[in-house]
């Protein structure tokens, strides 16, 4: 089997964090969530990857290079146009030829990994396909599946404005070659996409088996701010703890914390789950809960929960706890209390600022 991974989008709902950095190398719980994803892949023992790329092409080939980091082979496929999912699989016929393929959103993040779902189809070599679903709160912004009584699929729509079940699509996805006749096959969408939902469907109504699989654990596609904290919150949950960096004497830091190497933690308390990245400095201060802190960021009588905070930034003297918050690299957040007292800010488009 060979794995494929779509990595082409622009992240606008993101923005500003995506104006600079691709969407998918964005860490969570200081692994950027395209890593995770490749990861996953790997432990299903595929070692043979393509990743879809688009605008953001030379930043992801510059940290995901050839794979060897990760112990697999990456084959980088420029979609040209990000015309939908399905056309990422048909740009991408040349690499797969007629080997079986899981497919895998390069910003989705899913609990427990793969491997079980991709030996299931790998056993099942009658399957022309297997989906993934999961339920939902609301349908309609996904490709929703309509299954009949004894679980097979009737029906699979995309974003339907009255969805016939809560069951979603989840961005994984199992395929032999048949996909590619389906893809030939289906017309653009209204949003104007080759939709995979509507290749999907396709096989089904040309009599191909499509297995779905119910995800019960948890899933999120992290699209929007809040679901990038979402899956950080529900990464660091099942992190397995290790100090390599210093914590003083003076410092508290709960059992379930990650204090990566060169990372240095002085008077400060740190309540897990918490990740302090390498090279960064903790002093005077609070890191409470579900909080990840990259690389070479200084935090300094400030107190902090419940976000993340990417590499090279600086923290300072912030008079009330920073929290639910997503700050990007290389950011200052610095207090002076000098009179008179102003707000001085550098401040990127789109940028969010809560004052009270
Ligand atoms: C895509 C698919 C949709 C699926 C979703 C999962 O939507 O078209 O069927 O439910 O991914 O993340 P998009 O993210 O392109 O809106």
């Amino acid at each position: 089997m060979k794995g494929l991974i779509l990595s082409g989008g622009k992240g606008t709902r993101l923005y500003p964090l995506t104006y600079t950095r691709a969407k998918q190398l964005i860490p969570v719980a200081n692994k950027p969530i395209l890593f995770r994803v490749i990861e996953s892949i790997r432990d299903a023992n595929i070692t043979e990857i393509g990743i879809v790329t688009g605008d953001t092409a030379p930043e992801i080939e510059a940290a995901v290079g050839d794979g060897s980091k990760f112990g697999v082979h990456i084959t980088y496929i420029p979609q040209g146009a990000p015309l939908g999912l399905a056309h990422a699989v048909k740009v991408s016929q040349p690499f797969l030829g007629a080997d079986r393929f899981v497919m895998f959103l390069g910003d989705n993040v899913i609990q427990g990994g793969i491997s079980p779902l991709i030996a299931d189809f790998a056993h099942h070599p009658e399957w022309n396909s297997q989906i993934v679903l999961t339920r939902v709160e609301r349908p309609e912004q996904y490709g929703v599946a309509k299954l009949h009584a004894d679980g097979r699929i009737e029906q699979l729509i995309e974003k339907p404005q009255t969805p016939p079940s809560d069951l979603a699509l989840v961005g994984i996805y199992m395929f032999d070659h048949h996909i590619f006749e389906a893809t030939d096959a289906i017309k653009p969408s209204r949003r104007g996409e080759l939709e995979i939902t509507d290749a999907i469907q396709w096989m089904v109504d040309h009599g191909y088996s499509v297995f779905p699989h119910v995800h019960t654990g948890w899933w999120i596609d992290t699209g929007r701010p809040d679901d990038m904290l979402n899956a950080n919150s529900l990464v660091l949950d099942e992190l397995v703890p290790t100090i390599a960096g210093k914590v003083d004497a003076q410092s508290k830091v709960d059992q379930r914390v990650t204090i990566e190497a060169g990372a240095e933690v002085i008077n400060s308390i740190i309540r897990g789950p918490a990740i302090i990245g390498e090279g960064t400095k903790i002093i005077n201060s609070y890191v409470g809960p579900f909080t990840s802190i990259y690389s070479q960021v200084l935090i300094e009588n400030c107190e902090i929960e419940q976000s993340i905070v990417l590499e090279n930034s600086v923290l300072r003297d912030i008079p009330t706890r920073i929290q639910s918050s997503l700050i990007g690299r290389s950011v200052e957040v610095v207090h002076h209390p000098a009179r008179p007292k102003t707000l001085k800010l550098t401040l990127g488009d789109h940028s969010k600022l809560g004052l009270l």
